[in-house]
């Protein structure tokens, strides 16, 4: 069976001290389901946030790395860095990376190397933009993003890699896929890496939704039969929220 995953990215939010904050919410509210819990604090509070989660169930993820293991890269962080941490897993490939900090497929395919290489779990996000959808092609996109990045890949790497279908548009948007839009789209992905790599690897990989998930609306959108799990912004940021989410799977 696959892995269910409910995965917070705080994106650039909470400083130390909101990090100790919402990590004792966090650690009060308990997964009740079979779901993997994930958060991905800032950069500078991720050790803090390892370290108090160490006696948890609950993981951390960094939010991005660099492409290379060192250098003369000022500012920027390596899958080594964060693997010497403690950490396990990246979100790479995040919309807001790809519109802010011009994040191309072809990037994205050399970090997936240098996570993969340093023995860190990948979250791949990718997605459409509305405009892509108006014009029927958001099937289409969506291949290319996951050809470009990621099908270079042997079959044995995928075990490594939990995908994040996030339509750009559904993003902090109040604005949600349909549970029948994203059940359409997982299927689609899932078909897409069985031409690739076969049915036994695509069924093997947890794809999960992104994009204005809520407690209101995540049982519906996690009842679809492709959807296994989420990957949450705003709603990540509330503890309560964010497990009545996780728990969304087991009611
Ligand atoms: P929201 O849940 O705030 O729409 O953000 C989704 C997202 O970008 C998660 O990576």
């Amino acid at each position: 069976m696959r892995k269910h995953i409910v995965a917070g990215n705080w994106k650039m939010n909470n400083d130390l001290a909101d990090t100790a904050g919402l990590i004792t919410n966090l650690k009060k509210e308990r997964n009740l389901g079979d779901a993997e819990v994930i958060i991905a604090p800032t950069f500078v509070n991720l050790y803090k946030a390892f370290e108090s989660l160490s006696d948890s169930n609950i993981k951390v993820a960094a939010q991005n790395m660099h492409q290379e293991e060192s250098g003369a890269f000022t500012g920027e962080i390596s899958a080594k860095m964060l693997k010497g941490i403690g950490i396990n897993t990246v979100i790479l490939g995040h919309s807001e990376r790809r519109a802010y900090f011009h994040e191309t497929d072809e990037l994205l395919a050399k970090k997936v190397n240098s996570a993969l290489k340093n023995e860190l779990r990948i979250i791949f996000c990718f997605g459409e933009e509305l405009q892509d959808r108006k014009d029927e092609k958001h099937e289409d996109v969506v291949a290319t993003q996951l050809e470009n990045a990621l099908f270079h890949l042997d079959k044995d790497a995928w075990s490594n890699i939990i995908l994040a279908y996030e339509p750009v548009w559904a993003i902090g948007t109040g604005e949600t896929a349909s549970p029948e839009q994203a059940q359409e789209m997982h299927q689609f992905i899932r078909n897409t890496i069985a031409s690739t790599y076969g049915q036994e690897v695509a069924d093997g990989v947890s794809i999960l939704y992104g994009g204005s998930v809520k407690p209101t609306n995540a049982k519906e959108i996690f009842n679809k039969k492709d959807v296994d799990g989420g990957l949450i912004g705003g709603a990540a940021l509330n503890a309560t929220d964010f497990f009545e989410i996780v728990n969304a799977f087991q009611q």
